[in-house]
């Protein structure tokens, strides 16, 4: 891992394909995020939304992306993604300290997300930062494997 230093800056548009081939690397994983294969990486690329988007970069490579879907009622969803060889480094936390930083400027009150219970990294990272648990809703995502998993809804007043 060459040098081992990224940096954090807001999405522009040529992320756009390296954002959609990231996220459908870590879709592959069928682990931590809701969408499983197939991507359609192309069409991900072009209707991915810009604003509120951070990405964490290393050598020129997008090696992370933190997305805020912001509603028309003052919250924000999130939704977060590291290269799998990346992860433990720091990467999410200095996405998710923009991130944040970015919803304060914005004038959002909350940043809200879900979770499944199994995604321990993820869910100290969420309580690192300060959100809370605010419910599970029981067997909410269907996968491919015929599996149904609960999801932990988390949030954090800004
Ligand atoms: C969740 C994810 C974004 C975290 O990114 P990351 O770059 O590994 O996070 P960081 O290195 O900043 O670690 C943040 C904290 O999580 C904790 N942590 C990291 N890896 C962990 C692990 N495997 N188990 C438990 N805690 C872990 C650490 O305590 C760390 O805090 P510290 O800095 O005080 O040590 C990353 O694991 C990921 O992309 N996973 C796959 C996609 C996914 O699950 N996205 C979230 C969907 S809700």
């Amino acid at each position: 891992m060459p040098g081992a230093t990224f940096e954090i800056r807001p999405a522009l548009d040529g992320d756009r394909r390296p954002l959609a081939a990231l996220f459908a690397t870590v879709a592959e994983e069928r682990d931590g995020i809701a969408t499983e294969p197939p991507v359609d990486v192309e069409a991900r690329a072009a209707s991915w939304t810009l604003d509120g988007t951070f990405v964490a970069l290393a050598d020129g490579e997008v090696i992370g992306s933190l997305h805020l879907e912001r509603s028309r009622f003052g919250f924000a969803e999130l939704g977060m993604t590291v290269a799998r060889e990346w992860r433990g480094r720091g990467v999410g936390s200095a996405l998710m300290a923009a991130a944040i930083g970015w919803a304060r400027e914005q004038g959002l009150h909350k940043v809200s997300l879900s979770v499944f219970p199994h995604n321990a990294a993820a869910i100290a990272l969420y309580r690192k930062f300060g959100f809370v648990e605010e419910g599970r809703r029981v067997r909410q995502f269907r996968r491919a494997s015929g599996e149904l998993w609960d999801a932990i809804d988390m949030g954090l007043l800004l």
